[in-house]
């Protein structure tokens, strides 16, 4: 997609350089057209290197190529983050005063705005009229959030985390289809801690970012998404309990995984295991932090297994109800491919999404490749096939799991 993101002189500019990047790591084509006042907080060149494309802010720039008009006729989206309460002004009034104005008054494109300002100013009559006036002609605004602002003021002016515009954005400009409308949908992500004492645990390092990549598309695709939430990253968690339309519940041993999701799977048409669970846990936690007192220089900790709750799924599966597993492996080429279909059948489960991991893969990436394998129409595995393989965002890679899913279905 043709994307024009217009940045305003507000502090949040800053966080429109993830948007951008969030945006190009999509695919898109972005061309940032900052105004004066944004330059002040953020520079030209950091645009021009995070879109790849130049940038101006001038009418009078590029003048051969009608650029006061070119970018807005060329595209298919404009996002405007930061939204300072004087361009939401300017907006209302079709001021064109700078390229950015030139351009919004040339495009038929959709146009999002993220407000930012202090609460004074958004609430400020001229600021909710020029609101209203700018939803009347089809602008789409998303936020501002409640929250800290700058200076030590807090309330409603915060800028949408970029993550959320981008996300809202992309719907505006192309509403994504409802194909899981009416299924309900049980999502496990994060990894588990088995305590060792009060202060210890066993863990792992799953951020929970592709489990909620799979609940936010399955809920843009129109589906009833109930997210089990096992120590997800604190930014993870704020996106998951930001969105209405999924109901999370927070876990934090595999045995509270087992219970929530067993609990879940008993109303859902889709489970998907994304959470990295602990394989065991320790068989007696101490009730008193371990000391280093009186040892020998080593610890033994007994460690018992936890039940495998997906083939506990499978074994109790609804009619119709379709079991989704993750697997994370470090083997490699053919190695990968035999363990992840020994693993699909071991676990009965009718799709397994398999993901490389190493020390410097898999985790803390915004980018992933998965590998799926499934069982056929008939129940029969297809694992000596060639698996399908998926690379992109782990939003992209969780709608190519949910066409994985409907297909099966
Ligand atoms: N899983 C589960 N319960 C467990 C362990 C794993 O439900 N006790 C699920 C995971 O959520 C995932 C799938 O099983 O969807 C595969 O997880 P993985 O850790 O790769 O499988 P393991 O059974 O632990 O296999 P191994 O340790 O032999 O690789």
């Amino acid at each position: 997609m043709f994307v024009v993101v217009g940045v305003t002189g507000g502090i949040a500019a800053y966080k429109t350089v993830s948007l951008v990047r969030d945006l190009i790591r999509g695919g898109h084509e972005v061309h940032v057209i900052p105004t004066e006042g944004a330059l002040r907080f953020v520079g030209l060149p950091t645009w021009e290197a995070i879109s790849r494309n130049p940038v101006t802010t001038s009418l009078h720039d590029d003048v051969p190529q009608v650029r006061h008009v070119a970018l807005g006729q060329h595209a298919d989206l404009v996002i405007i983050a930061p939204a300072t309460a004087n361009t939401l002004a300017k907006m209302a009034a079709g001021i064109a005063d700078d390229l950015l104005g030139t351009t919004l008054l040339a495009t038929v494109a959709p146009v999002v705005v993220a407000p930012a300002m202090h609460s004074e100013m958004w609430r400020h009559p001229a600021t909710v009229a020029n609101i209203e006036t700018l939803r009347a002609r089809g602008v789409r605004v998303i936020g501002p959030e409640d929250g800290a602002l700058t200076g030590g003021d807090s309330g409603p002016g915060r800028m949408s985390e970029p993550e959320s515009i981008v996300r809202f954005a992309l719907e505006v400009a192309a509403p994504l289809r409802q194909d899981l409308a009416g299924l309900r949908i049980a999502v496990t992500a994060g990894g588990t801690r088995e305590p060792i004492d009060p202060v210890r645990f066993l863990g792992n390092r799953s951020s929970g970012r592709q489990g909620l990549a799979v609940a936010l598309a399955a809920a843009d695709r129109g589906a009833d998404v109930h997210l089990i939430a096992a120590h997800l990253d604190a930014d993870v968690r704020a996106t998951a309990s930001a969105d209405p339309r999924i109901r999370v519940t927070d876990v934090g041993t595999a045995t509270e995984l087992q219970s929530a999701t067993t609990d879940a799977a008993t109303h859902a048409d889709v489970v998907v295991m994304a959470a990295a669970v602990a394989d065991y846990r320790v068989a007696a936690v101490s009730e008193r932090k371990l000391t280093k007192e009186s040892g020998d220089g080593t610890r033994t900790l007994e460690l018992v297994e936890n039940p495998d709750i997906v083939a506990g799924l499978v074994a109790e599966r609804r009619p119709g109800q379709t079991i989704v597993g993750f697997a994370a492996e470090t083997a490699t080429g053919d190695e990968l491919l035999a363990r992840a279909a020994r693993k699909r059948e071991r676990k009965g489960v009718d799709l397994l999404a398999v993901n490389e991991v190493g020390w410097d893969r898999g985790f803390e990436t915004t980018d992933n490749t998965l590998l799926l394998l499934t069982r056929d129409a008939h129940g029969d595995a297809h694992d000596d096939a060639q698996p399908a393989s998926v690379t992109g965002t782990k939003r992209e890679v969780a709608d190519a799991l949910w066409d994985a899913v409907l297909r099966l279905r």
